[in-house]
């Protein structure tokens, strides 16, 4: 069985998403580096194996443990190059990168009154949000929207997306994944 570690610091929506979706045919652990994440929360009440470690103890857990994939969603710190060599790690964010890096990407795109937003899942360097991207969902941004409708917008094509990417390089391979 193929086996994935999920990183989080915060709300864990899309680990959620993941979960459900492999709903048990991936070995799948959560780690997180913020002890009172809710991503911690949801890993205990889905029966999923979950650890706090600290940021700085990444090395360290990534030396002992194997994954076939390490998958951030919402980590809200750089991996350094010392870490990113122990596993292939891939990020997603909530805009059309290189557009709008960074924290709260969908509201400096809905201030910035663009008229098309989007997803981007993207292999993970040690600069904020860079890396080759692996995959981008467009999305019309409807005329009077509110941001809050965006945003539940983007987080649902996000929670379709993100497993889906997952288990296509599960599938065939980390380096053969180009979209
Ligand atoms: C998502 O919007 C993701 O794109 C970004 O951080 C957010 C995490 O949300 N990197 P959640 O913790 O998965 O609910």
């Amino acid at each position: 069985m193929k086996k994935i570690v999920v990183l989080g610091s915060g709300n864990g929506s899309n680990f959620e998403a993941i979960v459900k979706y492999f709903n048990g045919n991936t070995d799948i652990v959560c780690i997180s580096n913020n002890k009172d994440a809710f991503i911690l929360a949801r890993a205990k009440e889905l029966g999923i194996k979950n650890f706090y470690i600290q940021h700085n103890d990444l090395h360290d857990f990534f030396k002992k443990n194997h994954f076939d994939l390490a998958v951030l969603a919402g980590y809200m710190r750089i991996i350094s190059p010392e870490v990113l060599n122990l596993c292939d790690f891939i990020n997603i964010h909530p805009s059309l990168l290189p557009d709008f890096k960074g924290k709260n990407a969908i509201k400096q795109a809905y201030d910035a009154g663009v008229n098309q937003i989007g997803v981007t899942i993207h292999r993970v360097t040690n600069l904020l949000d860079g890396g080759s991207i692996l995959k981008q969902v467009v999305h019309k941004v409807k005329t009077g929207i509110s941001y809050e409708e965006l945003e539940e917008e983007i987080h649902n094509i996000e929670h379709q997306t993100y497993p889906q990417v997952i288990e296509s390089i599960l599938q065939e391979g980390f380096e053969q994944c180009e979209y």
